[in-house]
């Protein structure tokens, strides 16, 4: 049962609400530039917003029905941006990816879904050149007391269902302790999200030199 949730259903209803964020997409996607790592690509709802300048993007997730969405997704872009999207299966915890190898890593909602978001900052930061951009959309803890006390409530369903997604992560400090700069990430309250998932942190953290 849980199978056919996950590979059938899940997929369906991720493609849904994140098209809600396509105006957060826009924002944040056409500036990144080099070679880019998305991390847990999901349906590859955020292909269509790249620019036509990065050089390679490496499009990394673990779950096949995700991963075929995604490839439906690229095949929709035009044949030259096409050619430079790679799809991967694989999980973030072990990038099979060589160090100090890429631009940019974009984690779109994805540090709220791995099992351990510090191994997978941790090897974020190893691919990641000196200098290198870590791009960051993610929706956290929130700041407010009877907020984090629905998140608390609310976890144990919401992580089967969300296929490992967790209300309350401590995105920011997990950033630092894994050696980014981190005085371009701020946290807000996203307006179109609904209080469970609407603190958002966004910015850039940087590898440092
Ligand atoms: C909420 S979805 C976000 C999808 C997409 N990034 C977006 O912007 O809508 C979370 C994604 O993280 C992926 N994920 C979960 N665990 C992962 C891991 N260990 N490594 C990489 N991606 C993972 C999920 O499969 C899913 O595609």
């Amino acid at each position: 049962m849980m199978n056919l949730y996950r590979q059938h259903i899940f997929p369906y209803l991720l493609d849904k609400v994140s098209r809600k964020l396509d105006a957060d997409r826009q924002r944040i996607l056409p500036y990144l530039r080099g070679d880019v790592l998305e991390l847990g690509a999901g349906t590859g709802v955020n292909f269509s917003f790249y620019s036509q300048q990065i050089n390679s993007l490496i499009a990394l997730e673990p779950e096949p029905a995700l991963l075929l969405m995604a490839a439906q997704q690229r095949s929709s872009l035009e044949a030259k941006q096409a050619g430079r999207f790679y799809l991967i299966q694989g999980d973030g915890h072990h990038l099979p990816l060589a160090s100090n190898s890429l631009d940019v890593v974009l984690c779109c909602l994805v540090l709220c879904s791995v099992s351990d978001p510090q191994q997978a900052l941790l090897e974020i930061y190893r691919v990641l050149k000196p200098g290198g951009t870590l791009v960051v959309f993610e929706h956290v803890r929130s700041e407010h007391v009877f907020t984090r006390a629905c998140q608390q409530l609310v976890n144990p369903l919401w992580k089967p269902l969300a296929c490992g997604c967790h209300l309350q992560r401590h995105t920011f400090q997990y950033i630092e302790e894994a050696g980014f700069t981190t005085d371009k990430l701020e946290t807000y309250r996203h307006q179109a999200l609904p209080a469970l998932v609407g603190t958002v942190l966004e910015g850039v953290a940087f590898k440092p030199f």
